[in-house]
């Protein structure tokens, strides 16, 4: 895995924007999957600033998000729909047509996470997938104990998850039981990961993702068989890693075409 780690939650979302618009700027059809939460919220912000200032425009990109709460229409405060418009989506050029997000509202939930799964695939999968961490080590919506290898389905939150995002909804009994997510199996088929993990919550799961055993006890720890995965922490998240030295060492030799901060550069 890479490890990137910078000061701050804002240093960490520039970087972060740098390697989003090194694919939309160089592939033709860039296919972006997207993540909710409070963390990208300054990397959306960021990439609002670079369209608005001409440096990327998403009119050729198409965008996959990995989850969606079951029962919550999209104009629900909190329905991720509604984040990603309010968040992204209204600033940009990309067109509403190339926008997908599971839909917790279907009448046959089953069948539309096969078709999310079917359109991955008829859009030739997904090059760069933005990922963030629940404190218990979920990516997506893929809780702890669950398959290594699951495909987009329905899922069950933990108490710990509904308690973490009760924060967003009046109190924990209003957030759904149910959501649907992309499995571990299908973000593991992204050909590139970037996980992004702020804050001092953040620091225990981070180090069980990058340093301790592969274990579904800890979700994340999946992409250590990742081909390639990314991980952009701030140094709250990082504060338990014991490999730092050899992390920044890595970063300070990279050949100039494997950096990130040039955005011509990095492959
Ligand atoms: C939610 C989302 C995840 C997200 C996680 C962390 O449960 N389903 O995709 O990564 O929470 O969120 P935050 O960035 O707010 O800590």
């Amino acid at each position: 895995m890479e490890i990137i780690i910078r000061k701050t939650i804002k240093d960490c979302a520039d970087i972060a924007a740098k390697i989003v618009a090194k694919y939309i700027r160089e592939k033709n059809n860039p296919v972006i999957g997207l993540a909710t939460g409070t963390t990208p919220l300054k990397l959306y912000k960021q990439l609002i600033a670079m369209y608005n200032a001409g440096i990327i425009s998403f009119k050729n990109s198409t965008t996959f998000n990995l989850d969606e709460y079951v029962g919550l229409a999209p104009s629900h405060s909190q329905s991720y729909h509604r984040y990603m418009n309010e968040n992204l989506f209204n600033f940009i050029d990309i067109p509403k047509d190339r926008i997908f997000i599971p839909d917790g509202m279907a009448e046959d939930l089953r069948q539309t996470c096969i078709d999310y799964e079917a359109k991955i695939k008829a859009c030739k999968g997904i090059d760069l997938q933005i990922l963030g961490i629940g404190s218990n080590g979920h990516i997506g919506f893929n809780e702890p104990m669950g398959s290594l290898s699951s495909r987009t389905w329905i899922k069950i939150l933990t108490q710990n998850t509904i308690q973490d995002n009760s924060r967003f909804f009046d109190n924990a009994e209003k957030v759904p039981r149910h959501v649907i997510t992309m499995g571990i199996g299908t973000i593991m088929e992204a050909r590139h990961c970037m996980v992004l993990a702020c804050g001092w919550k953040k620091a225990k799961a981070v180090k069980a993702m990058i340093e301790e055993a592969v274990t579904a006890k800890w979700p994340a720890s999946a992409l250590q068989f990742h081909q390639r995965t990314t991980a952009v922490i701030d140094e709250a998240a990082a504060s338990l890693l014991s490999h730092k030295e050899q992390y920044a060492w890595v970063e300070k030799n990279q050949l100039d075409w494997q950096s990130y901060e040039t955005p011509s550069k990095g492959k």
